[in-house]
């Protein structure tokens, strides 16, 4: 009787491992395949500076009132430069200094929150864009 009951646990032991031991593998198995979706999803995406400028600054840099870097590059340089987009001054070093170390009012974006490449991308955008 002892006996038996020590088979009876032996077992439930082993199952109990065995169950650890898939439910681990299973869950290293769709955290991989997870990663590696996101890897995939983000190489497809084509960094596009027009795209990084339209998300990150244009809430600031719209043409118009209300727009609190149009209203002080207005003041500041006068209403010719007001808008970014319309500007054929912008060097691209510029603008990648700007957006790393901010200016007055304007706060610095981390390259957690603009990478390195997509930075280039944005300042090539705003140094070479078809003014009209
Ligand atoms: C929170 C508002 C805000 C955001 C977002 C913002 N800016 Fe600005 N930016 C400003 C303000 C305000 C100024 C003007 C500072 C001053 O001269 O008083 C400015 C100035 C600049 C200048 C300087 C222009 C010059 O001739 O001196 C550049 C370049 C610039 N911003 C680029 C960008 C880029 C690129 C982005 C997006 C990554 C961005 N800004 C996002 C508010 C913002």
């Amino acid at each position: 009787m002892a006996r038996e009951l020590a088979e009876m646990m032996k077992a439930g032991v082993f199952r109990a491992l065995l169950v650890t031991f898939i439910t681990c593998l299973l869950l290293s198995c769709s955290e991989k395949q997870s990663v590696d979706t996101v890897a995939v999803a983000k190489a497809e995406v084509p960094i596009d500076g027009a795209e990084l400028y339209k998300q990150y600054c244009i809430a600031c840099h719209a043409e118009g009132p209300g727009h609190p870097g149009t209203m002080r590059l207005g003041i500041r340089l006068g209403e010719d430069k007001a808008v970014l987009t319309k500007r054929t001054d912008l060097q691209a070093v510029y603008v990648k200094t700007i957006v790393r170390q901010g200016i007055l009012l304007m706060p610095p974006f981390r390259p957690s929150e603009i990478s390195d490449a997509e930075l280039e991308a944005l300042a090539e955008y705003l140094s070479t864009i078809t003014k009209t």
